[in-house]
């Protein structure tokens, strides 16, 4: 693998899942595959599970591994071509690139949606920068537009749950719902687009989300839903084949899985509108995942990327659950990021 930025780059996901299944039973078994290999994160703003789940995974490995913060004690990166580099920004991105890449073996990106300028942020312009002008593998760690890395995870929390609720043989396709909840400022749609994009591909191959089943039955695969106010449709480049229902109840109906996530307008139909709060969050609190909404669900798990602010996207209560998988989920950063990091130390 050489670049990881969408589903498609980790092809057959039951494949991926028994690897990740693997590597949480034996978490070390890989340890000198990434021996005397360096990995350089390149982060462009700010995080915690990121920068600590992505290094320990290449400290399974074996990898060494540098960090470099952007925004703190680095050159101001240019990132524009055919700019008069006449301000506080000193270097340009097109010579950083393969300077960091002479460093190392493998650069992970965290950039971060612009919001203003919809055409850059989904044209992914600096991660393929990095892939194009760096000579390393690349892969993204949330990207303007996309969070791979959380999606996975995701996948492979929901695949356990399922496993733990169900054992020994489960018989339903899980239905999993994307809910958007109210927030204070503008957020990217990375989070959300790499959910749908994942959980819709889950879907298409048919994964075995439980263990034991008939292949012939109805039980491979995910039942996906999306839920927002209208105006938040996600790009359909993400969510081609996804049910959306603007009626937030009707969505959680039956659900299995609530994932909540607030996200800026992602400017489908107004492109205007990109990346801006379409009604005053006051207005939305009908949005937060409290109590009364987990009560229209099959007893669901409440599931959630973090950082998330209580209180706004979801009750203390539904979070602190036992049926919340928050943690969880940021656990398996790790996982899908030692899959991802064994797969392209494998293709060097
Ligand atoms: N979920 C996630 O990527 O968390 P951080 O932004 O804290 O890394």
């Amino acid at each position: 693998m050489k670049s990881f930025l969408n589903v498609q780059d980790l092809g057959d996901l039951d494949k991926a899942l028994n690897e990740a299944a693997l590597i949480r039973e034996v978490r070390y078994m890989y340890d000198t595959l990434g021996k005397n290999k360096t990995l350089l994160m390149v982060f462009f703003n700010n995080n915690l599970r990121t920068r600590l789940s992505t290094q320990k995974a290449a400290m399974n490995l074996g990898m060494n591994v540098i960090v470099l913060d952007v925004n703190a004690g680095a050159w101001k990166l240019e990132t524009e071509r055919g700019v008069i580099m006449d301000g506080d920004k000193s270097e340009h991105l097109l010579e950083a690139i393969p300077v960091m890449g002479s460093y190392c073996d493998i650069i992970g990106i965290r950039s971060f949606a612009g919001l203003t300028d919809r055409e850059y942020d989904y044209a992914e312009t600096v991660y393929h920068q990095f892939e194009q002008y760096s000579g390393k593998p690349v892969f993204a760690m949330e990207t303007a537009t996309v969070h791979p890395l959380q999606a996975f995870a995701d996948l492979i929390t929901i695949k356990e749950a399922m496993m733990d609720d169900y054992f020994p043989i489960s018989l339903k396709k899980p239905k999993v719902v994307l809910t958007w909840a109210p927030h204070p400022r503008a957020l990217p749609q990375a989070v959300p687009n790499s959910f749908a994009q994942w959980m819709l591909e889950a879907d298409r191959q048919g994964i075995n989300m439980g263990i034991g089943q008939d292949k012939s039955g109805e039980t491979y695969g995910i039942d996906f839903v999306i839920t927002h106010p209208e105006g938040y449709e996600l790009d359909p480049k993400f969510t081609q084949g996804a049910r959306i229902e603007y009626d937030q109840r009707k969505a959680f109906e039956g659900a299995d899985f609530i994932y909540a996530k607030n996200w800026s307008c992602p400017g489908v139909t107004h492109p205007e509108d990109y990346g801006k709060i379409l009604h005053d969050y006051h207005t939305m609190m009908h949005w937060t995942v409290d109590a009364e909404h987990m009560s229209w669900t099959n007893n669901a798990h409440f599931m959630h990327c973090l950082p998330v602010r209580r209180g706004m996207i979801v009750t203390d209560d539904v979070i602190e659950a036992p049926t919340s998988l928050v943690i969880p989920e940021a656990a398996n950063r790790e996982i899908s990021a030692t899959v991802i990091l064994k797969r392209i130390l494998e293709s060097l």
